[in-house]
């Protein structure tokens, strides 16, 4: 009796320690992003831009969905291209759900594998080559 109530509760804590201790999206936001950007996502302009609704406008551009993982704070972040595309999403729809386009189909974790090895060592420019510069 007392070796089966042991194993029922080996059971319950290998089925739970997954959504327990699992990372998610905003937790890997507040982890990896949070520091520069501020876990409001507002960040400090000019330094460091918000997250807040202009990613959603951009993605009107095909070339920037790229840019957001190309981006250095998310290119070099210490996670997997699973949990970057989560964190990317998880950002789209926290602080940009009223801009994105119609018919907005998140980043796949493929895609984000397939961009990230072309780190932006000029994020501006490129910024300003397909979007517009900067302009708090
Ligand atoms: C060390 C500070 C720092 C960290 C950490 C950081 N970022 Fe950034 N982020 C910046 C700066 C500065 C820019 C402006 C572009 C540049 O110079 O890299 C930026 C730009 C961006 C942009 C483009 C915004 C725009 O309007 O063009 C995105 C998207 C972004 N970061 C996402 C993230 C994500 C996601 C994380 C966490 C995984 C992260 N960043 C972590 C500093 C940081």
């Amino acid at each position: 009796m007392i070796y089966r109530t042991g194993f029922t509760l080996f059971i319950l804590l290998l089925l739970t320690s997954n959504t327990v201790f699992a990372a998610s999206p905003r937790i890997d936001y507040l982890l990896y992003c949070s520091g520069c950007h501020r876990p409001t996502g507002e960040g400090y302009p000019p330094n460091v831009p918000t997250l807040h609704d202009e990613l959603g406008k951009m993605l009107s551009v095909q070339q920037m969905r790229s840019y957001l993982v190309r981006v250095p704070g998310s290119n070099n972040a210490p996670i997997d291209d699973e949990a970057l595309a989560g964190v990317l999403n998880w950002i789209l729809q926290e602080f940009n759900a009223d801009t994105l386009p119609d018919g907005f189909q998140k980043l796949s974790t493929e895609e984000v594998g397939a961009a990230r090895p072309n780190l932006l060592a000029d994020p501006n420019k490129y910024r300003e080559t397909y979007w517009k510069a900067y302009d708090f």
